[in-house]
Formats: C-alpha cells, structure tokens, sequence
C-alpha cells in the first residue's frame, strides 16, 4: 500500500499549517493511501549533535523519538512537511528534524558514495508553509532549505503550498479555498503515488 508521511512543524496544534496540513492528509487518505501522521511538538527530539555515529550506520545514535520518525521517513513513499514561516525560514521544531535528517545525508553520500548533485527522485513531498506578512521574498530562504532537504531524502518537491497573511491561530479558516487547494494537492499526490490518473 502506497505510504505517505505527513510532519507538522507548527508549535501550535490548530495553527494554520496543522489546519493546512490536515486537509491534505484528509485529500490523501479519502484516495485511498495509509497517510501517518507525526505531530513534532508531541515529541522529544534532540538538535544534531554532530557527533557524526551516523558515518558508520547511517543511522543517528541519539536515542530518542526520532529513530521512529526515521523508520516512517526511510519507509514512506511521498512527503507532507508544514511548517510556519519563522524569520524567514522553517520552524525551529522543524529545522531539528531536518538536521537529525543529516543521517540520511551520511547514509547517501558518505556510506553509499552517491555523487553530489545527483539527483534520483524516487519519490514525491509536499511542502506547506504560512507565513503573516506579504513581502515577496517571504519564502526564499525557505523553499532553499527544503529543496535541499527533499534532495538528501530522494524526494522531488512536487509541490509548495505557501501562503501569507495568516498570522493568527485560525486565520487559515477565512480562506477556504486555501483549505481547498491542500485538500486537492493531498488528494492528487496520493493519486500520483497509486500511479492512477488525475483526469
Ligand atoms: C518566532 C516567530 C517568528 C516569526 N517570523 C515570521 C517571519 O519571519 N515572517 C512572517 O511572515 N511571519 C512570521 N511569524 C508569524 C507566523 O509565520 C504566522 O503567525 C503563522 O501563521 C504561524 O503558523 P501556525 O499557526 O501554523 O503556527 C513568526 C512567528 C513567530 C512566533
């Protein structure tokens, strides 16, 4: 059965990207995948210590809730990441999973001996953000980080989903059609992923 992994970055539980992010994974679950849900403010997860054990294993050696999240990532065959847009980047609950992920950038170049810059995208994420101002650069540093971190996962940015002007908790909820449009991006990755048509 085709797997989706979906990871809330928002420290807020009904924040607009949780808001957001929901509505994709109910888009993606009605097609018929098995969508997993991780919640990152529910768990316990240390910084990258840079201790580097992961050179050996390509695992991280920090023994803490990540190593589930990294089973469920390794496993997954597309991506859901929503984040809120923190001084012009991801979350900081965000960005700590991104750098545990650093495991991964071992694995692939460091044990496997990969090339840098080549890129194999064998499988598909979905990137959410929401940020409360309107500049027009708003999600530059952003869309850096994640292309980069969906490079070291194998993972093709198949789509972004960003949008400004919500600031506060719910203000997602008077822009329905935002709420639409996760909705049908959730629905289409999921029938992207089964290898069925969207027409
Ligand atoms: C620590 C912090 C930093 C923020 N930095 C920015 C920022 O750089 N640009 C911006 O447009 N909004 C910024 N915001 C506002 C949030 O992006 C906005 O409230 C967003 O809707 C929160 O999403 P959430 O409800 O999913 O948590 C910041 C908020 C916080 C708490």
């Amino acid at each position: 059965m085709v797997r989706i992994l979906a990871v809330n970055g928002s420290p807020r539980r009904k924040g607009n990207t949780a808001l957001l992010l929901n509505r994709a994974v109910e888009g993606a679950r009605e097609s018929g995948v098995l969508v997993e849900e991780v919640v990152l403010r529910e768990l316990k997860i240390s910084p990258c210590m840079e201790i580097y054990g992961c050179k050996t294993s390509g695992r991280c050696v920090i023994q803490d809730d990540f190593q589930t999240v990294y089973d469920q990532l390794v496993a997954c065959d597309g991506f859901m990441l929503a984040s809120p847009i923190f001084f012009y980047t991801v979350s900081a609950l965000t960005k700590i999973f991104m750098d545990r992920c650093q495991s991964l950038w071992a694995k692939k170049y460091l044990i496997e001996k990969r090339s840098f810059g080549e890129t194999n995208p064998k499988r598909k994420g979905l990137f959410i953000a929401a940020g409360a101002t309107r500049g027009k650069r708003l999600f530059d540093g952003t869309l850096l980080t994640v292309r980069y971190f969906f490079d070291t996962l194998d993972m093709e940015v198949w789509r972004t989903l960003l949008y400004r002007g919500l600031d506060l908790e719910g203000d997602v909820l008077k822009h329905p059609e935002y709420l639409e449009e996760a909705y049908q991006a959730g629905k289409e990755l999921a029938i992207q992923l089964s290898g069925r048509s969207s027409m």
